[in-house]
């Protein structure tokens, strides 16, 4: 099992729940056990994912109310996939996180891939989730802001896979200058995301829509990340549209 953290360091909104929450209904249909853990406080893949869930949340694990097993639920888009999900709202108390990632990492035999969508760097009690983590997915837009902060997120070094994700419209010759900037800065392929107008619109509802809506170009990224992140033996291809 691997566990992969998705960060984009201090700076929000730069796509860490879209493509985690698509990644793990895309993982899922493709028969690759995955489980996503939302360790937002406003429940950000709660909410687009599943809407409105009833507890428990991530943060009656953390609070020791409830055990990790009992609050990882099955969940379904309806004629689409089903897939696992440990959702959360509402403020993460501040436990030691070592002893978390220990417990889940007995889940082995369970999941091949874990995915946690953090939020934006709130303080440094999240720094847990990457140092803990086999592999962290660092997504930055192509703008400045984004991108110092994407440099600056631990950790420093070890198992990360960087992304430009495009939240919005950029000329092609900007992307393609902090690709460029950033592949010769870390030395490791960047995996671009283009602007895809589907994903916005996306909800419980109509997640099966959407997902057939998906352009080529942004399936393809994200099968290219799925790999990045399970590496699987064999793997079922499966195409949205
Ligand atoms: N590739 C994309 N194309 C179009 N819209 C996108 C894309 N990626 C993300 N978005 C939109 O950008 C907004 C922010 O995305 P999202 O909530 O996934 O960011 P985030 O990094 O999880 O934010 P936060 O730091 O607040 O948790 C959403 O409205 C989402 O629909
Ligand atoms: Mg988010």
């Amino acid at each position: 099992m691997k566990i992969a953290t998705f960060t984009s360091g201090g700076k929000g909104g730069t796509g860490k729940t879209t493509l985690s929450s698509l990644l793990i209904l895309g993982m899922s249909k493709s028969g690759i056990r995955t489980l996503l853990i939302d360790a937002s406080s406003e429940g950000g893949a709660s909410r687009l994912l599943l809407g409105n869930p009833e507890p428990p949340y991530l943060r009656d694990v953390f609070d020791g109310k409830t055990r990790l097993g009992d609050a990882i639920g099955l969940f379904e888009i309806t004629n689409y996939c089903e897939f696992y999900m440990l959702p959360n709202i509402g403020v993460l108390p501040r436990v030691d996180l070592r002893e978390f990632f220990l417990e889940l990492r007995r889940f082995g035999k369970f999941f091949d891939l874990v995915i946690v969508d953090l939020p934006a760097f709130q303080d440094s009690w999240y720094h847990g989730f990457s140092l803990n983590s086999d592999i962290v997915v660092k997504v930055a837009e192509p703008n400045h802001s984004s991108f110092a902060a994407c440099l600056q997120s631990p950790p420093e070094n070890g198992n990360i896979v960087y992304v430009l994700n495009q939240p919005r419209i950029y000329p092609p010759s900007v992307t393609r200058k902090y690709r460029e900037n950033l592949e010769a800065k870390t030395g490791s392929e960047v995996l671009v995301f283009p602007y895809e107008p589907a994903v916005t619109i996306l909800n419980p509802s109509n997640a099966e829509k959407v997902l057939s809506k998906i352009s080529p170009k942004f399936q393809d990224s994200l099968l290219k990340l799925g790999f990045r992140l399970a590496k699987p033996k064999t793997v079922k291809i499966y195409e949205y549209g």
